[in-house]
């Protein structure tokens, strides 16, 4: 077989640009880098005990396909004290990140040729699932609603494309990247619209726990027969590279995904689902002290990126700034970003991998020195580059 013999689907798929250009960026020694969704906070002490106790008391052989018991129950009183997650542990599947949750989901659920909407800015994962799945996918630009979906684009979207058989929305709520948290009656307004189309939600609520002065509401609440909720301990407790996800969702449509999740990891490593019970069982509060550093960061981050020009919208969660770069500086994403990384040494994500080539990316979970630094020198980019607009 030749190369281009191989799957189309495949071959439309880019390696992750995000993740590229990081790579790149990494070999200059002085640069320091906001830009993956990375917490730069350690994994709470007593959950990485009992990852060393799972590992001393030999727990290393092939866990259940849905995730061990203790963990599912530990999981469905966690969310339901946190968030109201109204879900049995027999509804609640463990897997490896929210990453392989929400491609399992998507596997399960849609069909190729079903249509798939995006709100964007989003996070690229989800238009990579739906090319790999042979979708077709309907990315709804949101930045003139303060970048919150609304009833009427939903709408729109469908009546837009009479011949496809719209299925499903992704909803990232705190969203990456843009950070907003969408409020009760923002999700409530969706539901009839969702309902009368009979649309399928993946509610990818991976950043809940992460809101400044607000409550993270969940879509399930109100639309629970049409909602899958993706969950995890990747930002919430500052395991991104233990891999744990959970899937919420109907008990039927569950098996589902379960035998997805099954045929394509088997399980969640065991190691991890030991840590994994801890974090959910004594890990309440572990986020707090986070948030508080988060928040802070977050009041600084827009208030500078504010001051040097660019439009913020104020992130109510997750850790991210998204702001528009100013026109002054005739850039798009990518010429701001590396010019910011080739002559001032800081790494940021350009906007243009989320949807929108005005924007970029700040990712504030990282340290008051490395934030200032950043601060600083797009600030000075800021001088050094700007020039008047042509009238
Ligand atoms: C919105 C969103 N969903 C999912 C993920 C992936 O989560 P995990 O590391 O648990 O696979 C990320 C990671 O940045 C994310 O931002």
């Amino acid at each position: 077989m030749q190369l281009d013999q191989i799957n189309p689907y495949v071959s439309k798929v880019m390696p992750s640009a995000m993740r590229k250009f990081d790579h790149d960026i990494s070999a200059d020694k002085k640069i320091i880098k906001l830009t993956l969704g990375e917490p730069n906070f350690n994994v709470p002490e007593h959950i990485k005990q009992a990852a060393i106790e799972a590992i001393n008391h030999n727990e290393s052989h092939y866990p259940y396909y849905w995730g061990y018991q203790p963990l599912r129950e530990a999981a469905s009183n966690y969310y339901q004290e946190k968030f109201g997650y109204d879900y049995p542990a027999e509804q609640i599947l463990v897997t490896v990140g929210a990453t392989e949750a929400v491609a399992s989901t998507i596997k399960a659920l849609f069909k190729p040729g079903d249509a798939v909407i995006i709100p964007t800015p989003a996070y690229p994962l989800y238009n990579a699932l739906t090319t790999l799945n042979e979708l077709h996918t309907i990315l709804v630009d949101t930045s003139d609603d303060g970048f919150v979906l609304t009833p009427e684009k939903v709408q729109q979207a469908v009546s837009a494309h009479p011949d496809w058989d719209v299925k499903g929305l992704i909803l990232t709520d705190p969203n990456n990247p843009t950070g907003i948290a969408y409020t009760e009656d923002q999700l409530k307004a969706l539901v009839p619209v969702l309902k009368e189309q009979g649309i399928w939600v993946i509610s990818d609520e991976i950043y809940g726990e992460l809101t400044y002065g607000q409550k993270h509401y969940t879509i399930s609440k109100w639309l629970p027969d049409q909602t899958i909720i993706v969950n995890g301990l990747s930002k919430s407790h500052a395991m991104t590279g233990y891999r744990l996800g959970l899937v919420f969702g109907p008990a039927g449509f569950m098996d589902e995904i379960a035998k997805v999740h099954q045929y394509t990891v088997t399980a969640a490593a065991s190691i991890v689902q030991y840590a994994a019970i801890e974090a959910l069982t004594n890990g309440q509060d572990d986020s707090k002290p986070m948030l508080q550093a988060y928040q802070k960061r977050r009041d600084f981050v827009a208030k500078e990126m504010a001051e040097a020009g660019f439009d913020v919208v104020h992130p109510g969660g997750a850790f991210y700034v998204f702001a528009k770069i100013p026109t002054a500086l005739h850039m798009n994403s990518w010429d701001f970003v590396n010019t910011l990384a080739k002559d001032y040494h800081i790494g940021l994500m350009p906007g243009d991998p989320f949807g929108d080539n005005h924007y970029v990316r700040i990712s504030y979970a990282a340290s008051d020195e490395a934030l200032s630094a950043a601060m600083k020198a797009v600030k000075q980019l800021v001088v050094d580059h700007s020039t008047p607009t042509a009238e």
